[in-house]
Formats: structure tokens, C-alpha cells, sequence
């Protein structure tokens, strides 16, 4: 029935075929979106202040002011998405991408959740194994459980998953211990990983595709964070990196995708406009072989339809007809900047208040997260064998709580659920608190972390020296030396009623943290 729609374009054909409404009886007569200007850089803060009203009209494109309009985007349309917005996100893929085989093709989706999903449908059956990074995106793998399909995970390190481990994982894959076939298909975050922040180098990406196409493996790619990657970290004492100055720079300064490498058609790579323009439009797509396109398109015909016609008509008038694609990509040259900025602030707020010698971390050069180590082994209550390395995470989570500050627990992103774990991390990210509360927070997760380890807290730029009567947020330092004052009152108090307030005050504001405590998956 679909495929009927061709012959719309028939000259002088009557429609009685295809179940669409009018356009009459759309109450929705014209849109209009105000959007930072083309050239905005360095001329407006933010892009808030001032900006251009873009307008949507009911018939724009019969009168001849548009090549898209809310009578089309409003109606019915084929599950690859509008073919405006679909030409914009192919040219916008060949310029970053370029992938170095013929029939490559592109298809809208709701997303890089929804992409995932429907991909696992596609390739998988129940009882099957995916490989997935050893900490990895929850939703990725909550979407596979209900479908039966289990995750082997492979180890990584901060440049992300090891080559050598999936090369090990398979090369010594027995079905019948494992209770499954041999995996095929593997879902990788290669830049700026969640939970990580762990970016693969372009010698890590040939490495593990070369152990795909000895595998024989189908590669995932899930990239939302890749215009997330940032200004070289040179610390707080080295001049900065100079930011890109052209556009060819900056996509010449961004680490090749798996895409941009697939000489064999086994990479789909997952785009999604979430981090770089808004996670609520839902709108992204999918870059892959045209058998697997097509295949992936005649799932979204039964699926999701493909993204809402508000979304695409509203982000093909800023993209296509508005910025254009120099304009786009000076936005995400102004996104990677922002990012850097932030990520520096938390950085010199780990510097300046973590215990060093429990937590340790590597500076991300992608993304919105910070991976931060917590050294189990040096907490008193380990070495005398009354607390596990679980209790301990909970311990600290729950310490964060009662010092005002929310990170989320490294065992939540725990891919492989029964493997015994050895390491111990909390996942912060910089991409929403204001400066001062990434620092403020910050701080107070390496009271926590003293807290629970027995430590004296970090007050008033001394580490570890709290003295009498000194405190923290006014409350006596006492109840933060020794364990035995955690339920003395002072604390309690103070969670109560303070500290209920600032986690309140960071999350208002914060739209992604919110997300983050409702829908625990992010
Ligand atoms: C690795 C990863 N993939 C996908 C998503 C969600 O992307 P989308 O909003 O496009 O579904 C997230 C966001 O939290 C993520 O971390």
C-alpha cells in the first residue's frame, strides 16, 4: 500500500487509494520557532538573546515559499522520514563520514533508543548473546533482556573497549558453557562513552573492526555523543589547544567513525540529535548498507512511522533552510566548546577536592561523563573483611546523598550482571549543573568518599584538615570524622532539611539530571 503513494505524482490523478486527512482539518495554521541566527557565534550569548523567527505555513510548498509545510509534515509519510529532511541528514552524513562504499543509505528514527531496539528485533533472536562494552548504556540492555537476548561483556580501558578481549570472548566462545550461539552482533558508544567518557582512537576502531571481520561480526555503532568531543584536556597549567578555525578543520578534527572505515557494509551507525540540538525533538537516524536500510524501513513502516512531523519540519526549516550546513556545523563547533568549558570546571574541581589516593579517574575528551575509580581496597572496614566491595558502593551512593550530591552507582551499567566485579567507579556528569555546583558537588562527593573511608573531610581549601568547630555547610565537622556520628542527629538533620533543598536546587534547572532520577536510564 506504501508503494501505491508513488503514483500520486501522476499529472491529473483523483486519490481515493491512500487513508490520509485533509490538511482542512489540521488546527494548526501556521508555526513559528525563534532559532539562533546563521553566523550567531561571538554575536549573541548562547544564541538566546536575539534570533531569527522561522515561520511554518499550512500550504507553503504549493505556494511556493517552501519546500516543506505543515499540510505535508502533519500527514501521514513513509517510515524513512520526509525525504526533505532525509536529503539534509545524507549530505550532512557524507560531509562527516564520507563511507567508503557505493550503496550506503540513511533512515530516520525516533532515535538512537528506538534504532537499537528495532535493530535487535531485526537481527536477533531470544537465547542469543550481543557483545557489549563490560559498563555500558542501561537502556541498550534493558531493551535486549525482555527479547531473551543476553549481553557477553568485553572488557575496557579508558580508550574504551580492548580489541584483544572481544578478540579472546569469541576466539574461545563455547556455546554449550555459554548456553548460546556464537555472537554476531556487537553495540559499541565508541566516543565519549556512557558510563565511561571513554573515547576509541582511530587505531582502536581499525583494531576491533579487524576482529569484526574476522569474527565476521556486525558492528552497532551508537553515537550521540560524537559531536561531544572537546578541546584537548591540557590541564590547568598548560595553555588551552587553539579551537578549530574552519569548518574542514573541525571535521578534520574529530576521530573517524566506524562508518567512515566500513569497507564491508557491517557497521550501522546510530545518529541521534539528543545532545546537540534536543533530546525531546526524538528525531535521528540510522546510516547503513541499503539492504540493511531498506530492511530497517519496512520495520519503521510497522513501527514507529517514523519520527513526528513537528520535529521534521521544524528542524529541516533551522537545518536545511536556516543555517544550512555551514551553520550546523558552526553550532556544533559552539556545542564542543561549551562542553570543553565544563568538563575543564569539573575537572579542577576533582584536582582540587578528591582524595587522591582512593579516587582516580582519566579526563574525558568526549561526551557529558566523568568516570571516577574509588579504591575499595584502601577502606578500612575492606581490609578487616566487614564490607564488601557492593557495600561499599552503596555506602559511598548513600553518603553522597547525605552530603547533597547525586552520582550515579558504576555497578548500575554493569553489562554482564553475574561476572563477579573487581573495580569500583561513580559516573558524574557536567553537562547540565551550573560552574559552581559542578564544584560544589564535586566537593562533596570527596567528603562523602572521606566520610565513608574515615577520613577527615575537605572544609575551606584544606584537605583533610577539619578542625573543631569548622563545617560544612554550618553543621559541626564531627559527625563527618567517625562513623559512629553518622546517626548522631547532626546528619539527619541535615538531610532532612538542607541537603533535601541544594539536591532539589541541582536538579531543578538541570533537565537532564531530572531525566536522569525519573527515568533511572540515562
Ligand atoms: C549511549 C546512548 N545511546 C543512546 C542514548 C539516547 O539517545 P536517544 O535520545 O537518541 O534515544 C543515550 C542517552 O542517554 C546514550 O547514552
Amino acid at each position: 500500500m506504501k508503494e501505491a503513494a508513488h503514483y500520486l505524482k501522476t499529472p491529473g490523478l483523483i486519490s481515493l487509494g491512500g487513508g490520509l486527512p485533509s490538511p482542512e482539518y489540521f488546527p494548526f495554521h501556521e508555526i513559528d520557532v525563534k532559532v539562533p541566527r546563521p553566523g550567531y557565534l561571538g554575536q549573541e550569548q548562547n544564541g538566546h538573546e536575539e534570533g531569527e523567527i522561522i515561520s511554518m505555513g499550512m500550504h507553503d510548498m504549493r505556494e511556493g515559499k517552501s519546500a516543506f509545510d505543515l499540510a505535508t509534515a502533519l500527514n501521514y509519510g513513509q517510515g524513512h522520514g520526509a525525504p526533505q529532511l532525509l536529503r539534509w541528514l545524507v549530505e550532512h552524513t557524507e560531509i562527516v563520514h564520507n563511507p567508503p562504499y557505493k550503496d550506503w543509505s540513511c533512515t530516520m528514527t525516533v532515535g538512537s533508543t528506538a534504532a537499537w531496539d528495532m535493530t535487535l528485533r531485526m537481527f536477533c533472536r531470544p537465547g542469543d548473546f550481543i557483545i557489549t562494552e563490560q559498563y555500558s548504556f542501561p537502556a541498550a540492555i534493558e531493551t535486549a533482556i525482555p527479547m531473551g537476548v543476553r549481553c557477553a561483556a568485553v572488557s575496557m580501558d579508558a580508550g574504551g573497549m580492548l580489541p584483544s578481549s572481544l578478540d579472546d570472548l569469541l576466539s574461545n566462545w563455547d556455546s554449550v558453557r555459554r548456553g548460546g550461539p556464537k555472537p554476531f552482533l556487537v553495540y559499541t558508544v565508541p566516543t565519549g562513552q556512557n558510563p565511561t567518557g571513554s573515547t576509541q582512537s582511530i587505531e582502536r576502531r581499525r583494531q576491533i573492526y579487524a576482529v569484526c571481520q574476522k569474527h565476521d561480526l556486525y558492528i552497532f555503532e551508537d553515537e550521540p555523543y560524537y559531536f561531544l568531543q572537546m578541546q584537548p584536556y591540557t590541564g590547568e597549567d598548560s595553555s588551552p589547544v587553539p579551537p578549530p578555525q574552519s569548518h574542514a578543520e573541525f571535521v578534520e578534527s574529530l576521530v573517524p567513525s566506524f562508518l567512515s572505515i566500513d569497507v564491508d557494509g557491517r557497521v550501522m551507525r546510530a545518529d541521534s540529535f539528543s545532545k546537540v540540538i534536543s533530546p525531546g525533538s526524538r528525531v535521528g537516524w540510522i546510516t547503513a548498507s541499503e539492504q540493511i536500510c531498506d530492511r530497517f524501513r519496512t520495520h519503521a513502516d510497522v513501527c514507529t512511522q517514523g519520527p513526528s512531523g513537528f520535529s521534521q519540519l521544524i528542524l529541516f526549516k533551522l537545518l536545511d533552510e536556516t543555517w544550512g550546513h555551514p551553520g550546523y556545523l558552526d553550532w556544533l563547533m559552539h556545542i564542543r566548546l561549551e562542553y570543553t568549558k565544563r568538563r575543564n570546571v569539573m575537572m579542577a574541581a576533582c584536582a582540587k577536592y578528591l582524595p587522591k589516593d582512593i579516587v582516580s579517574w582519566t579526563p574525558p575528551s568526549a561526551g557529558m561523563f566523568h568516570w571516577l575509580q574509588v579504591d575499595y581496597t584502601k577502606h578500612p572496614a575492606y581490609l578487616n573483611g566487614t564490607k564488601t566491595l557492593h557495600k561499599i558502593e552503596e555506602d559511598i551512593f548513600l553518603a553522597c546523598v547525605r552530603h547533597g550530591t547525586l552520582l550515579m552507582k558504576g555497578s548500575w551499567f554493569c553489562a554482564d550482571k553475574i561476572e563477579k566485579r573487581h573495580t569500583l567507579f561513580f559516573r558524574a556528569t557536567y553537562a547540565a549543573a551550573q560552574f559552581d555546583q559542578i564544584d560544589e558537588a564535586i566537593k562533596r562527593f570527596g567528603n562523602a568518599v572521606r566520610d565513608e573511608f574515615g577520613r577527615l573531610p575537605y572544609i575551606n581549601g584544606v584537605n583533610g584538615h577539619a578542625i573543631n568547630g569548622h563545617s560544612m555547610n554550618g553543621h559541626a565537622t564531627n559527625g563527618y570524622v567517625t562513623k559512629g556520628h553518622d546517626t548522631n542527629g547532626h546528619l539527619h538533620g541535615h538531610s532532612n532539611g538542607e541537603l533535601n533543598g541544594h539536591v532539589n536546587g541541582m536538579t531543578n534547572g538541570d533537565s537532564n539530571g531530572t531525566n536522569d532520577y525519573a527515568n533511572g536510564r540515562h
